[in-house]
């Protein structure tokens, strides 16, 4: 097959195409023939060796569209031809064939669900204790009638500390239904936009719904607000009862891009922000900051967290990791530092991942949130597109085209 490889990390310009053999789907996996792969901020930080050496010829891309080529043993419910969107968390999007576990590949129209392998309860091999923050629930403690978990500066709830319904995507019951009991499917989403989706959407979901626990009234704060996971998360937080949402961004065209394609209140400049975030909630602050960018950016963030807030942190694209924090912000107004990371929640907790893919791509298919593809390049191109994100140019998100053979209308 024809792959975007790289075998040593760098720059841009590692990125190759090359002729790799057709891989195998293993036990509870689907080989999936890619259409579209997403371009992700974290295939940059692949490349340049943020997640260690390449070993020989990598392939990098953690999302992908196709239509499924092959089953692994034990993988029932879809059949050869299905169109999927799929995580992919080891990678390999960005080749003409991709393998994906069953667990994180999600049918697109007129396909059933795929039933996961026996023995699937959600629970890795290292871990059978509940994800605390990202587990549901179940077990909070009555209050005594007329208790209402309000603060007397506030009439808002303050999520984390009464007791949660789980929120969408978090009751185990609810892991593969909806509400009214149907299906979770993301029957909506053609192949273009479902190959920019499975990544962004469940990461944008579970940061908000997972670590943030965001509830009905919190007012929210989304940093790199244009880009892939910054427009999913804005719409995903209003879907899930955001009252207010404000972004952040580096650049005035970014600003007015952001605020017409994702429903943001207000847009900011990165530079001062907590000034105009302050001006624009009366001084409260808000309840929620999705921060992925770092550095100063999250420093300046705690000046905007309101009592009870929760600022999320999932990743360090200002590429500042050694940044110190203060602690005493957070415990004096009751507020919590809360952290991210699919990839390790894929592995210790892959049915949460599962549901909250599940949730966030319903969402899409209903047309509450809306993936902007903006650009689209050949797999040739890839090196091309990596230039486009690893400079911050990048708005909405950006698709490699790797094989319309099949027809792309689902
Ligand atoms: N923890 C997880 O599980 C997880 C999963 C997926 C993504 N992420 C993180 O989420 C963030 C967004 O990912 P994405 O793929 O959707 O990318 P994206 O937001 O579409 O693009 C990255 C954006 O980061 C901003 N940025 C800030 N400082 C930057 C710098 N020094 N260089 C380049 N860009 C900079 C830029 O927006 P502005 O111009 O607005 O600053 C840029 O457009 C990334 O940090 C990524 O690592 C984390």
């Amino acid at each position: 097959m024809r792959a975007s490889a790289f075998k040593v990390t760098g720059g841009p310009e590692v990125l190759r195409l090359v002729d790799l053999p057709d891989p195998e789907p293993g036990p509870g996996e689907i080989l999936i023939r890619v259409a579209y792969a997403g371009v992700n901020y974290g295939e940059i930080q692949h490349r340049l060796g943020d997640f260690g050496e390449p070993d020989g010829e990598t392939v990098t891309g953690l999302e992908a569209s196709g239509r499924v080529a092959a089953l692994g043993e034990g993988v029932t419910g879809v059949s050869i031809g299905d169109p999927v969107t799929a995580y992919l968390p080891d990678g390999g999007g960005y080749a003409e064939y991709a393998v994906a576990p069953a667990a994180f590949t999600f049918p697109l129209a007129g396909a059933p669900a795929v039933r996961l392998p026996d023995g699937f309860d959600g629970r890795a091999g290292d871990s059978d204790r509940p994800q605390g923050g990202f587990a549901p629930v179940a077990s909070a403690l009555p209050l005594p009638d007329g208790f209402e978990g309000r603060t007397s500066d506030s009439d808002r709830r303050p999520a984390g500390f009464a007791p949660s319904t789980g929120g969408p995507g978090l009751a185990p019951s609810a892991v593969d239904r909806l509400p009214d009991g149907s299906d979770r499917r993301p029957d909506g989403l053609d192949l273009r936009t479902a190959g920019g989706a499975a990544l962004v959407l469940t990461t944008a979901y579970g940061v908000l719904a997972g670590a943030a626990r965001i509830a009905p009234g919190d007012t929210v704060l989304v940093h790199a607000a244009a880009g892939g996971v910054g427009g999913a998360a804005a719409q995903l937080a209003r879907a899930l009862g955001a009252t207010e949402v404000y972004g952040t961004v580096g650049t005035p065209e970014k600003a007015e891009y952001a605020r017409r394609s994702f429903g943001y209140d207000e847009v900011f400049a990165r530079e001062g922000f907590p000034e105009a975030v302050l001006a624009a909630t009366s001084g409260r602050g808000v309840d929620i900051v999705l921060d992925p960018v770092g550095g100063p950016t999250r420093l300046a963030s705690f000046e905007v967290l309101a009592p009870f807030g929760r600022l999320a942190v999932y990743g360090e694209a200002a590429r500042h990791p050694d940044l110190q924090l203060p602690v005493l912000p957070i415990w004096k107004n009751n507020r919590t530092l809360t952290g991210y990371n699919i990839g390790d929640l894929a592995r210790r907790a892959p049915a949460t991942v599962r549901a909250h893919g599940l949730s966030a791509l319903a969402l899409a298919a209903s047309g509450a949130v809306r993936i902007d593809v903006t650009e689209e390049y050949a797999l040739a191109d890839a090196a091309e597109a990596h230039r486009l994100l690893g400079e911050g140019r990048n708005r909405g998100k950006v698709v490699l085209a790797v094989d319309q053979t099949s027809p792309s209308g689902v």
